[in-house]
């Protein structure tokens, strides 16, 4: 895995913001893989800038976001689905035929995970996975377990997670879903091109681990390294601890 290290959060966020941008140009019809979470949204307003000042043409573009809360549906204002309409989505050229996400509100949450990865497929699989990490050492919502799932999936969130999402929620961690969507660890794996965005201190513990040469189920980004193309961009402090692992 190659790793890149930045001055300052800030820095990453632009300069993936730059290379998204070099590679929609490479090929409009690039199939982007996104993520959520706070580390996304400096990336998501570099992304808009770029929008605006015509250095990012989205029209062709498409894009899988990675994940969604169950029971959540796309207009509910807590979901994924509006977190990207907030983030992105209402302020570049995407076209919402090509801007898709799981429903979390489907009844056949089986059924919705089969139509996601057959929606993956036609578009020609995803050409650039944007990853952000649980401090637990998640991707998407592949959570540490005995075992991990390869393919779109309902899933149970741990405590932890819980509470890092509890921000969309009001700070109010009885509001958020004990269960959500996600894309699996194949479903990632199988991205053309993957890159990891982790910044700031809380993360660099899960960042060492990640990169420890080691694979375990127990740190689900650790699989990344099989991937014959991977970058992790990190910030200093997310770099933290990467020596001593
Ligand atoms: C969430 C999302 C992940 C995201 C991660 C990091 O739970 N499901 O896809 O990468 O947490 O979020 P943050 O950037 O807020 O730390």
């Amino acid at each position: 895995m190659r790793v890149r290290v930045f001055p300052s959060p800030a820095k990453a966020a632009r300069a993936l913001a730059r290379e998204i941008a070099r590679a929609v140009a490479r090929n409009p019809r690039l199939v982007l893989g996104l993520p959520t979470g706070r580390t996304s949204i400096a990336l998501y307003r570099e992304l808009v800038a770029l929008s605006r000042s015509h250095e990012i043409d989205f029209s062709r573009a498409s894009t899988f976001n990675l994940d969604e809360f169950v029971g959540l549906s796309a207009d509910d204002s807590q979901s994924y689905h509006a977190f990207m309409q907030r983030h992105l989505f209402d302020h570049v050229n995407l076209s919402p035929q090509r801007t898709h996400l799981l429903n979390g509100a489907a009844e056949d949450a089986a059924a919705e995970c089969q139509r996601y990865e057959r929606a993956i497929a036609r578009a020609g699989g995803i050409g650039l996975m944007v990853l952000g990490l649980g401090r637990n050492g998640h991707i998407g919502f592949n959570e540490p377990d005995r075992s991990l799932v390869t393919r779109t999936h309902r899933t149970h969130l741990r405590p932890s997670t819980r509470r890092a999402n509890a921000f969309l929620f009001d700070h109010r961690l009885g509001a958020v879903p004990h269960e959500a969507l996600s894309m699996g660890m194949g479903t990632i794996l199988q991205a053309r091109r993957i890159v990891l965005l982790v910044t700031g201190r809380s993360k660099a513990r899960a960042v060492a681990r990640v990169l420890s040469g080691r694979l375990t189920t127990r740190v689900p980004a650790s699989f990344l390294q099989l991937h014959r193309d991977v970058e992790v961009w990190l910030d200093g402090d997310a770099a933290a601890l990467i020596s001593s692992s």
